[in-house]
């Protein structure tokens, strides 16, 4: 009876299990030390040391999320809902299709039309990409809307959770938000 029941948990926990899957909506190249930073690739900050980062993506695990790109080391920097880390490859965002990138204040998890994910994570749950200033920089991090919360974590530095940040939205070049 009790091999039965954790039999259907398994199955059950297999079931819930989706495979995570890509952002298509928009343009993203795939990129490491060796490319040419894209045209067009967009800008989402600084880091605590200066550089700037592009607007990225990482698949870590079952999970697609939002990096922050140092083009100068062709480094992405990405945090979990718990956990930093980097990879030497990843995507870049570009601005084509005729849309606009732009950082939108908001707050809470609120769903601002035409937000940027980067793709699901293994719960099959859209991860946008949020940004906060804080540890001496201007930092992608992940949005989950049901946390309600930008999560930042940079390197070593302190698990930071902002209730207020700034969301990327895609906007249509005559100001039309793109859905
Ligand atoms: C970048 O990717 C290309 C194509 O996969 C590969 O040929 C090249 O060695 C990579 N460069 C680095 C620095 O990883
Ligand atoms: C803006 O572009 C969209 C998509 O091409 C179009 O549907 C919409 O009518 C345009 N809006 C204006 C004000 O021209």
């Amino acid at each position: 009876m009790y091999k039965a029941a954790c039999l259907v948990l398994a199955l059950f926990a297999v079931a819930n299990a989706v495979p995570s899957t890509y952002d298509t909506e928009h343009v993203w190249k795939a990129g490491n030390l060796s490319y040419i930073v894209p045209q067009d690739a967009i800008l989402g900050g600084f880091d605590p040391y200066g550089y700037n980062t592009y607007v990225g993506r990482v698949k870590s695990g079952s999970d697609i999320l939002p990096a922050r790109v140092v083009v100068e080391t062709g480094t992405a920097y990405f945090n979990t809902e718990t956990a930093s880390s980097k990879l030497l490859v990843y995507d870049i965002l570009v601005a084509e299709r005729n849309l606009r990138y732009v950082w939108v204040r908001s707050f809470d998890g609120f769903y601002e039309k035409g937000a940027v994910a980067v793709g699901t994570n293994v719960k099959n749950e859209r991860v946008y990409c949020c940004r906060a200033r804080t540890d001496g920089g201007l930092l992608i991090g992940t949005l989950l809307l049901s946390q309600k919360v930008c999560i930042i974590k940079h390197e070593t530095l302190a698990l930071r959770k902002f209730d207020k940040y700034e969301v990327l939205v895609a906007q249509q070049f005559n100001g039309t938000v793109y859905y």
